[in-house]
């Protein structure tokens, strides 16, 4: 068979493309049939945690790359109305809901990133997203989330007292996820990449780790170490003509 000539075989949808906890992405070989789609983070203790820090959009990306996390999704919170929708979400905020196993990484993590991806003196929006929607709230469930976050916002008002940190911090309520079409919108804005792990269809795409992941890497907004090794990983898989990326 000519090395260039892509192959395509029942086998290979039994590779299986993960992401190690450790970063490390690596290709494995299940050696039974019946652990081939198998979900590893079905017996996972997971926590959930909320935060809205300007267009639910970027959000996703900023969190879905993280060691730990296992699944993102995009939705509203933070307001009163019930059933928000995008065109009225009413008196809520863009969020992202994040899935994380907390033996992998701490609630001080995520809180580290939320202050470093985002301008949370900006009043009224974030860059060109002007409006209410936008606004910065990190949403706690119980007290020590909820002194936790109290402590990050004191330590991010003392680095400068030119202006004020605009952060609300909110008992976590009803999350309402948002239309299909804003899950994952990075990564959809990618056709190779959506191609790269077989075209999942939406149910399959919002539950999905390696989908949540990838839609970092396409903004961009994946650590520089985890961004690097997912494009060595990808150059490598299309060397070989590997037809589809899968996660068990
Ligand atoms: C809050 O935390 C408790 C305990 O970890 C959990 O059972 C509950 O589902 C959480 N609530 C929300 C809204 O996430």
């Amino acid at each position: 068979m000519k090395g260039d000539l892509v192959v395509l075989r029942l086998g290979f949808v039994l590779l299986s493309f993960v992401l190690m906890a450790g970063g490390v992405l690596s290709i494995r070989l299940p050696d039974r049939i019946s652990e081939a789609g198998k979900d590893p983070t079905m017996n996972q203790p997971l926590k959930t945690a909320v935060f809205a820090l300007g267009s639910f959009w970027r959000s996703e990306a900023v969190f879905g790359c993280l060691n730990g996390v296992v699944r993102t999704t995009v939705g509203y919170a933070g307001g009163a109305k019930t059933n928000p929708e995008f065109r009225s979400l009413g008196d809520h905020a863009e969020c992202v809901q994040i899935e994380y196993d907390p033996k992998l990484v701490h609630f001080r993590q995520l809180l580290d990133i939320f202050w470093s991806s985002h301008d949370s003196r900006q009043v009224f929006g974030q860059g060109p997203d002007v409006g209410n929607q936008y606004r910065s709230i990190i949403f706690t469930n119980g007290t020590e989330e909820a002194r936790l976050a109290a402590v990050s916002k004191e330590r991010e008002q003392t680095k400068s007292r030119s202006s004020i940190v605009t952060t609300q911090i909110q008992q976590l309520g009803t999350f309402y996820p948002a239309e299909p079409e804003h899950q994952k919108f990075e990564l959809k804005r990618n056709p190779f990449l959506l191609q790269l792990i077989g075209n999942l269809p939406e149910e399959e795409l919002a539950r999905s780790s390696l989908a949540a992941k990838l839609n970092g890497y396409a903004a961009e907004l994946c650590p520089p170490n985890i961004q690097r090794q997912i494009d060595v990983k990808i150059d490598d898989i299309l060397k070989k003509g590997w037809p589809i990326l899968r996660e068990v």
